[in-house]
């Protein structure tokens, strides 16, 4: 009788240490996930600070852009008022090689005028940074793929003015 029981504790306190070493290793298991996590996160915002460069460091200009850079952006390097008109007027177009302004007005669909809010159709920053970038699929707005990540921003600032001043 007392030897059953005997063995019965044993084998119960078996379970039990069994049971404690799981629960234990099931402890650290997240632990070690959480640490994990927590430096890659960690990673992650150091390589945000990384890229936002030193101009950044104060949170509240982060993401915005300089309208006038952007709209030297736009008169300049980025050759938009090409298509869009100076400034964004669309019927100010700069003096153009013959060729130039001849390939211009075969376009089809023809710019449209930036300064009109009611005649634009893309909703986010993000997709008209995408459409400089990349390009208008079907039409003859190409690709830049020579302005900073900085010169895109203020280009966007800049179409956010024209936007306003246009409504
Ligand atoms: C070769 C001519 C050309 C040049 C250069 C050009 N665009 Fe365009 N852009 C167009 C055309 C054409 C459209 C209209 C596409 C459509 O209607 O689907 C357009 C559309 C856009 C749109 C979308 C407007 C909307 O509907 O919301 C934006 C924003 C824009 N252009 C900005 C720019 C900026 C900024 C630059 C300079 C980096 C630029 N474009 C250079 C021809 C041009």
């Amino acid at each position: 009788m007392l030897r059953t029981a005997l063995t019965e504790i044993d084998w119960k306190g078996d379970v039990m240490t069994d049971l404690t070493r799981k629960i234990l290793r099931g402890l650290s298991l997240v632990g070690f996930l959480l640490v994990g996590w927590l430096s890659i996160q960690f990673i992650h915002m150091s390589e945000m600070n990384a890229w936002a460069g030193p101009q950044s460091s104060n949170k509240s200009t982060k993401a915005a852009g300089d309208a006038e850079r952007g709209r030297a952006v736009f008169n300049g390097k980025g050759v938009c008022y090409y298509c869009h008109g100076i400034d964004g007027n669309k019927d100010q177009r700069p003096q153009l090689a013959a060729d130039t302004a001849a390939l211009i007005a075969q376009l089809n669909p023809q710019p449209v005028d930036l300064r009109n809010p009611k005649v634009l159709y893309l909703k986010s920053d993000k997709q008209r940074a995408r459409a400089i970038r990349e390009g208008h699929p079907g039409t003859g707005m190409f690709p830049d793929t020579t302005m900073t990540t900085q010169e895109l921003t203020d280009t966007l600032a800049y179409l956010a003015l024209l936007r306003r001043e246009g409504s």
